[in-house]
């Protein structure tokens, strides 16, 4: 019997480009070992990741030909030509976690793992998902956002009630366009400098908090929620830098110590209402501020989140009982033409 055909995208044209080259390796690895597919891997965005072509990545792991997906599900290069079963769009941010690939397979009616294109766009925009979670009764930090520049009063309105405020450009990931305000004469440049990112900015209150959290997935029908995990970063910001830099002072934890079963059962109730009434699909990290005051904020969802041998996502998914591998699988065998 012949193999299936399965596309693994990788890099893409944000921040993470090169995170994303990580989680595509781990994923071919765990697809091989599964025994059924062929996996073809293709980047977008080499040389540069402003570059939106696709190409193909030789057995050796380097670069090869340019090549399209055509509307008869097949990828096609100048001498080569396969017949595609699957996708995985195995990137952090732009133009995966952004739905616009999820788009397009959908238009050519070709099965891929992950969430859809709506849910995409709304999780990744900071502006559009915080007006999801105030329809759902699901708490998050106060904020205002700004259409324009003109919009400023609102921000400094803001401020004045609660004195710092972070200010995020809303469609941009590894906290780029991200900054924190402690002054109000450092506020408009915040702003500009935000509408660089972004066509919508983003003002919130600036909370001290612990950053937790979980990952929420479907397995045999049931969707799950981990217990939290957590991030322990030292500078209160977790910047790109933090994120990013090898001597970055960040450590994780798959179990997030000392908290109540009363505050970890909230926050998985949370995590499973967005999952379900965003129709997430498959896989999300739900990422939550635990105050020093004792309040939960959903503060974000990653809707293809890292999935290097270090990563978070996978771990804890783990530690809550399911094998990464025994969950794709299943998953793609299920979805698969
Ligand atoms: N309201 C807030 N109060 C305190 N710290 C915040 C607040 N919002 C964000 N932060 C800090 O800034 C970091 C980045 O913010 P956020 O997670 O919203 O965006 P992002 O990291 O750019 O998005 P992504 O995780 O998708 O790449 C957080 O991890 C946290 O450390
Ligand atoms: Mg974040």
């Amino acid at each position: 019997m012949n193999k299936k055909n399965i596309l693994l995208l990788c890099g893409g044209s944000g921040t993470e480009h090169e995170v994303s080259l990580v989680s595509a390796k781990f994923l071919e690895k765990n697809l091989q070992e599964i025994g059924l597919y062929n996996v073809i891997k293709v980047e977008i965005g080499k040389p540069k990741t402003t570059d939106k072509t696709f190409r193909l990545i030789n057995a050796d792991g380097s670069i090869g030909q340019t090549v399209e997906i055509n509307s008869k599900r097949q990828l096609v290069g100048s001498n080569i030509l396969f017949d595609l079963h699957y996708v995985v769009p195995c990137i952090h941010g732009p133009p995966g976690e952004t739905g616009e690939i999820q788009t397009y397979l959908e238009l050519i009616n070709l099965p891929y793992f992950g969430c859809g294109p709506e849910a995409s766009i709304i999780c990744f925009n900071k502006v559009t998902s915080k007006l999801w979670f105030n329809a759902l009764d699901i708490p998050n930090t106060p904020f205002e956002f700004l259409t324009s520049i003109e919009d400023a009063p609102k921000a400094h309105k803001l401020m004045d009630l609660h004195s710092k405020v972070f200010v995020k450009a809303a469609s941009q990931g590894s906290s780029v366009g991200c900054y924190q305000v402690f002054k109000k004469d450092e506020l408009d440049t915040a702003l500009k400098n935000a509408f660089k990112y972004s066509e919508y900015v983003l003002v919130e209150k600036m909370v001290t908090a612990r950053e937790l959290e979980i990952s929420t997935y479907e397995f045999d029908g049931v969707i799950h929620a981990s217990v939290p995990g957590e991030i322990n970063c030292p500078s209160a910001f977790y910047s790109y830098e933090e994120k990013y830099d090898p001597k970055s002072k960040t450590t994780t934890e798959i179990v997030a110590p000392g908290l109540t079963t009363d505050i970890v059962e909230s926050m998985r109730a949370y995590a499973i209402k967005a999952f379900k009434a965003l129709k997430l699909r498959h896989q999300s990290r739900i990422d939550f501020f635990y105050t020093d005051d004792g309040k939960i904020y959903l503060n974000e969802i990653n809707t293809f989140p890292g999935a290097t041998p270090i990563s978070m996502f996978p771990k804890m998914m783990e530690n809550n009982g399911h094998s990464y591998l025994t969950f794709i699988s299943t998953i793609i065998k299920k979805d698969i033409l």
